[in-house]
């Protein structure tokens, strides 16, 4: 076991009585050193915000942070000892961040509210007066094949993110909490049933042959991903990450990657209605023996904000090379669906051969069925829009 842990990591575990920073041991009031936010970690925010202020960075960290509520927000902490530093870090480091902030513990989301609900609206169209809605599938079977001649969808893939209850997220996990969670679900998955059958591989020891074929296949997380270490999210790495895969590879849940748990249907074609039947069933099988974190105003938590909610993306891999001739005319019609255009790698990737992964931006303030159909009456209007260039 690590012995490698951080003061605030020692005050998770300590009783409330002794963890507690209020009233000190003289018997008064004062505030104690634990509450304060320490001088370097001040001196860094300073000095990372000035430079990204004076950077073109077009992150909505960046456009969001003002001088006002840096100032607000730079002495606060949540009560596991997370600062501000804590939530933009990635996006102090890496200028070029589309967002910029995570949320190293759920209390996050309130206590930088100020900079959160503001990234938040901007993303999502989440206003923060709103409650997100009750979790509804919906009428799962009246969605349908999204491209039944097969002309333009190469694969078609529905995630959703999800937390365990009573678990921070990834910067204030231990060694053992990490190694514990893996056992936890590797269990629970590998005791799946039917289609959902399979086994689970640990990253530790897998071999690069095997990582990198998994990677290529679009099947597996990519390695080293530079705005999760800014973010401090892949401590002890690949202690304790893993991925499940039915036989079929139809069937995937990537374990302690970003999320605790990123639960996936994918196949090769167009078939949004079978993809999202598969992922419906297997998330709720999952769900009757793990209990997932979820919050009244905010639904599924998870660690970045742009997958709070129903934390699903629902994706195709397409060409469409007409509309695709031109980049930002595709981003600028996909958007008018709200839809997000990534490369064929994902996230921070550029298309090969044409190939781009679109999929419904939105997942917050919506139901899951919304989302999904959002999803598809967007890539069908995509699809009617290249058919008549
Ligand atoms: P996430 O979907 O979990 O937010 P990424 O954008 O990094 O993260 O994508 C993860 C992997 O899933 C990448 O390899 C990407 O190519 C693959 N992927 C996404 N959508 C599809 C799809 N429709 N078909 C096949 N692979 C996909
Ligand atoms: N932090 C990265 C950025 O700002 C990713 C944001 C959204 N994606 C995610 N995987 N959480 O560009």
């Amino acid at each position: 076991m690590s012995l490698n842990f951080s003061f605030r990591q020692i005050r998770l575990l300590l009783p409330m009585s002794m963890a507690s920073s209020k009233g000190c041991a003289c018997g008064t009031q004062c505030k104690s050193k634990d509450d304060e936010v320490d001088g370097e970690t001040l001196k860094t925010l300073e000095a990372q915000y000035d430079a990204l202020m004076k950077s073109n960075s077009k992150s909505l960290l960046r456009k969001y942070l003002t001088r006002r509520t840096f100032d607000k927000l730079k002495t606060k902490k949540t009560g596991s000892g997370s600062t501000l530093l804590d939530c933009i870090k990635s996006g102090l480091e890496n200028h070029d961040s589309g967002v910029g902030v995570y949320a190293p513990d759920a209390e996050a989301y309130t206590v930088f509210g100020d900079l959160f609900d503001k990234i938040i609206c901007h993303y999502h169209g989440f206003d923060r007066t709103q409650r997100h809605p009750n979790q509804d599938w919906g009428n799962i079977g009246c969605i349908g094949d999204l491209d039944p001649e097969m002309k333009y969808v190469a694969s078609t893939r529905v995630r959703c993110g999800r937390s365990l209850a009573g678990y921070p997220f990834n910067p204030l996990l231990t060694e053992q909490q990490y190694l514990e969670m893996e056992k936890k679900c590797s269990t629970v998955l590998k005791s799946l049933p039917g289609e959902f059958q399979g086994e689970y591989y640990p990253l530790d020891g897998m071999t690069k042959d095997i990582q990198q074929q998994l990677i290529d296949d679009h099947f597996l997380f990519k390695e080293g991903d530079r705005f999760l270490q800014s973010a401090n999210a892949c401590r002890f790495w690949p202690k304790g990450r893993g991925i499940f895969h039915n036989a079929d590879k139809t069937f995937l849940v990537w374990v302690n990657e970003e999320d605790h748990l990123r639960i996936i249907s994918m196949q090769p074609g167009g078939n949004l209605g079978e993809v999202y039947t598969r992922f419906v069933n297997g998330v709720c099988e999952i769900g009757r023996k793990i209990t997932f974190a979820r919050s009244e105003k905010f639904g599924y938590l998870t660690f970045c904000p742009t997958n709070l909610g129903t934390a699903i993306r629902a994706s195709v891999h397409i060409q469409l090379p007409k509309l695709a001739s031109n980049k930002d005319e595709l981003e600028k019609v996909a958007a008018q669906y709200s839809l997000q255009v990534r490369g064929t790698r994902g996230e921070h990737t550029e298309a090969e051969e044409g190939l781009y992964d679109i999929s419904n931006k939105r997942r917050l303030g919506l139901t899951e069925f919304e989302a999904i159909k959002e999803m598809h009456d967007g890539i069908k209007a995509l699809i009617d829009k290249e058919e008549k260039l």
